[in-house]
């Protein structure tokens, strides 16, 4: 956690704004230690060893989500997999060199402020879009309720020498207040996320007037086999849906998706508030 997110923090019970206490910082500027004290209901959120907890002993409800709580996914997340699962999902050559950059032309980081990382696992977009605030004033925040991956994304972030905050949170209860965001982005993560409805509310909360959010996201296969194996998966939390579904479910929460694109099974989308 970093001072620089401070300012944009809330408290995801009552919305009030944080105070953050007895904080002990590295020679980074990291606060490795301190607590978040919520000026309206009084909750304390704890921060340990450079990562803010909002969640405390709760674990999250679907298969799906269990496994992203095992220290081994967290440590294979981004090295045996996630170079390779868009090229595999979208069955043609998409490299990193291409994903990035792609979601970077759609966030447009440049415009400075918070960005946000939600369901951010290892910490991926985190990074790229840190790396290309492009000297703009502006921090990036990673949350996600798995604190294994984001004891992962911080050590990522740390070895990259990029300051990034991360804080374990529900995408359902955003820790930040309402209309400050410039960008929310979730990579991956709408499929297995839960609440859709109220990850998208909070998506919508989060957002300044000006704000952009982009997702990519797994889209419902077209073939029988495809379907198969989707429909197994659903049975442990993780849902797909058709482009226009999704870019509908947005409207319903008053974001207005201004781009879509597909390749393969492999959707990406650009929102704003509507
Ligand atoms: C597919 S991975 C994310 C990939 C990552 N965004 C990337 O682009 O590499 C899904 C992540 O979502 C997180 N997650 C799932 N549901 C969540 C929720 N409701 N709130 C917070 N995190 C959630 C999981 O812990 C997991 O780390
Ligand atoms: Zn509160």
């Amino acid at each position: 956690m970093y001072t620089d997110a401070l300012p944009f923090l809330g408290c995801p019970a009552c919305r009030a704004a944080l105070a953050l206490r007895h904080d002990r910082r590295d020679a980074l500027g990291e606060i490795l230690e301190g607590e978040l004290a919520c000026a309206g209901c009084q909750a304390i959120f704890p921060i340990r060893e450079g990562i803010a907890d909002f969640l405390g002993p709760p674990r999250p409800p679907t298969p799906a989500q269990v496994t992203n709580e095992w220290p081994l996914t967290a440590w294979i997340y981004e090295r045996g997999w996630r170079p390779f699962a868009l090229t595999l999902l979208s069955r043609e050559a998409f490299p990193y060199r291409r994903e990035l950059p792609l979601m970077v032309d759609l966030m447009q980081p440049q415009r400075g402020g918070l960005f946000l990382d939600v369901a951010c696992s290892n910490g991926l977009y985190a990074r790229a879009l840190t790396r290309t605030l492009r000297g703009a004033p502006g921090h990036v925040l990673g949350v996600d309720h798995s604190l294994p991956m984001l004891a992962q994304a911080r050590r990522f972030a740390r070895d990259a020498g990029l300051p990034i905050s991360y804080a374990r949170a529900s995408a359902q209860a955003l820790p930040v207040l309402a209309g400050q965001a410039s960008g929310v982005a979730i990579g991956g993560s709408l499929n297995e996320i839960g609440d859709l409805d109220g990850c998208l509310a909070e998506v919508r909360r989060a957002l300044r007037p000006d704000g952009r959010f982009v997702a990519m996201t797994l889209a419902r296969a077209a073939t029988a086999p495809g379907r198969a194996v989707q429909g197994l998966l659903g049975s442990g939390g993780v849902v797909f849906w058709p482009a226009g579904e999704l870019s509908a479910r947005f409207a319903t929460h008053g974001l207005r998706t201004l781009d879509e694109q597909q390749y393969g099974l492999v959707m990406f989308h650009m929102a704003v508030p509507a």
